[in-house]
């Protein structure tokens, strides 16, 4: 098996088995914490927060689309230096660059939007007309852009998103995708729901 193959197995074992988890939890790992905290979906849906174990998500790697807070899928990836520099390497191709359009929390405002560069939660929705965008994590250019390279490609119209969830200019959404409020319970345990200024 190729090493391509490889890592397209794994992304796909670990989104497969975090689905229909009240309290996520990353391909094999331990989860105390789900008896003590185990939203039921009415609950999730009505926004109450939900768990999600990363110990086991590695650089390079995505979890998700999870069906995770209030009812809408949520991304999250383990971005590599490589990853990161790329982000900032042809802004000029961004309809929102700098993230001044308000679909963050005011901690994601940054370059990286996220608290943790390293770390991208995503609401995994097109802000156009809210398809699910698929997922092209390898930094490499695409097929069908090769100035594109890599990030989310909405498939209802067309959408190119980069690392980031930043919309690339000519597509028909016109703003970068949400990022939800999240924190850290510690350093395996990401909470999507709360955060500074939504507390439970
Ligand atoms: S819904 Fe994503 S491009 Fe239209």
């Amino acid at each position: 098996m190729t090493d391509d193959s490889t890592k397209t197995l794994r992304r796909r074992f670990l989104v497969g088995s975090t689905l229909g988890l009240g309290t996520v939890g990353v391909a094999g790992a331990a989860v105390p914490f789900i008896g003590s905290w185990n939203p039921s979906a009415e609950a999730r849906a009505a926004g109450a927060p939900v768990r999600i174990d990363i110990s086991n998500l590695l650089e390079g790697e995505l979890l998700g689309p999870i069906p995770a807070w209030r009812g809408r899928p949520i991304f999250i990836v383990r971005r590599g230096a490589e990853a990161l520099e790329a982000l900032n390497r042809d802004p000029d191709r961004l309809t929102d660059p700098d993230s001044e359009e308000p679909e963050q929390p005011a901690y994601a405002q940054n370059e990286f939007r996220s608290r943790m560069p390293e770390l991208m939660v995503l609401v995994g929705l097109c802000p156009h007309l809210f398809c699910s965008p698929t997922p092209h994590i390898e930094l490499r250019p695409q097929p069908f852009d090769a100035e594109w390279n890599g990030g989310f490609f909405c498939p209802c119209h067309g959408s190119r998103f980069d690392l980031a969830g930043r919309v690339y200019s000519g597509s028909p959404a016109s703003r970068n995708m949400e990022v939800p409020p999240y924190s850290f319970e510690d350093e395996n345990i990401l909470v999507i729901g709360i955060d500074e200024e939504n507390a439970a």
